[in-house]
């Protein structure tokens, strides 16, 4: 299942079919050439450890141009040149297409999001207002309307490194984890989610992830020692992790199971069993995309959905009456509220075109 936030097309000639696409005018991107384990900060610290999967992907992957508002005659140029190089053929002549014309999606939105934020504008009140409280519920609700359950609860946060970052802090707080305790990563996503464990004081273990960039169960089950206390799968690329699975291994072992959903807009994240607890990013290129940073948590767990609300307002539940000495400013403003808003009531018929590129890539592509 996936809602189609990258198109990962496998090539062995990665880079040169890049190069070559790229002089045919054709934008793409790489997610991600450089696993987590051999990042740069962190090549110490994961010395001698190896994840084939996690490095066969990072130097195969190419991701190709994929975004609501691209045509479908744009699509199949894109296949098409693919194609031709991958067959040692000259990339027929066409018009050029970008990895993702985001100015290209906003206009699509004729002047909607103009409206959202001249209201904002006029309104006076910038910060934690009605725009972000009415927001905050209608994402609750369309999550949980994906997920088949009655109520979940959101709550809106400065990005998305935040939104799983806080948590993390506050899953810590409340079971009483310490520095030790582990939480394990997959060896292929982006930097935040290894970022976001150590931002919360906690220790990062890797495993490594299936042939469709997934977290591995199996290899997920290896790295489960008596320190682990939760496994933090990503919804890479749009498409689902293997929740079933997963939950029952976090199930057998009391651990929290936590999702990384800052690529999964639009995806049904229950669980089979335990807590469901996922952060999500908006930035701007993601299928819920705003015109500026912002972040959530979505859990249905009221009292965590609380916990983590006062962590990113200063400890404080009431104005000016702070209980966390160490808390954190982290929340989503009006204005990206009130825009996300208005994008949140077109993302499914949005995350519908990514599919329709999708469908054209594949019948192209298929057999090469
Ligand atoms: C998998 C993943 N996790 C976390 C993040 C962090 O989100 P943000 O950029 O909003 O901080 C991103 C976004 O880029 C992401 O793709």
């Amino acid at each position: 299942m996936t809602v189609h936030h990258i198109y990962p097309y496998r090539s062995f000639h990665r880079d040169t079919l890049r190069q070559q696409l790229a002089e045919a005018g054709i934008g793409t991107l790489c997610h991600y050439p450089v696993p987590i384990h051999r990042q740069p900060c962190f090549a110490s610290r994961f010395q001698g450890e190896d994840y084939p999967m996690a490095e066969t992907l990072a130097a195969e992957e190419l991701s190709l141009p994929l975004s609501p508002a691209m045509t479908e005659a744009e699509a199949e140029r894109v296949a098409a040149a693919v194609k031709a190089a991958e067959a040692g053929q000259a990339i027929p002549q066409g018009d050029p297409v970008s990895y993702s014309d985001i100015s290209r999606l906003t206009a699509s939105y004729g002047t909607t999001l103009e409206e959202a934020a001249c209201r904002v504008i006029r309104s006076g009140w910038y910060v934690q207002g009605s725009e972000c409280r009415a927001f905050e519920q209608e994402f609750a609700n369309y999550c949980a309307g994906k997920a088949g359950l009655w109520q979940l609860h959101c709550v809106g946060c400065a990005n998305g490194l935040d939104a799983l970052t806080l948590l993390l802090i506050a899953l810590k707080q409340r079971n009483g984890w310490t520095a030790q305790s582990e939480v394990i990563v997959p060896a292929l996503t982006f930097i935040a989610t290894a970022q976001a464990v150590l931002r919360a004081g906690l220790t990062l273990r890797l495993c490594d992830i299936t042939p469709d960039g997934l977290m591995d169960p199996m290899s997920a089950a290896t790295a489960i020692t008596p320190q682990t206390v939760a496994l933090l799968p990503v919804h890479l690329y749009g498409r689902r992790a293997d929740l079933d699975e997963l939950s029952q291994l976090a199930d057998i072992h009391g651990l929290a199971l936590v999702q990384d959903a800052a690529q999964g807009h639009g995806l049904p994240l229950d669980v089979k069993s335990g807590a469901l607890q996922a952060a999500f990013s908006f930035y701007p290129g993601k299928n819920l995309g705003a015109l500026g940073d912002g972040g959530a948590v979505v859990t249905d767990d009221g009292e965590l959905a609380a916990h983590v609300r006062q962590l990113a307002n200063y400890g404080a539940k009431e104005k000016y009456c702070h209980e966390m000495p160490e808390a954190f400013n982290s929340r989503l403003d009006e204005l990206q509220a009130a825009l996300l808003r208005v994008k949140l009531t077109r993302l499914d018929e949005d995350n519908a075109r990514r599919s329709r590129i999708a469908a054209i890539y594949d019948k192209a592509l298929a057999r090469i």
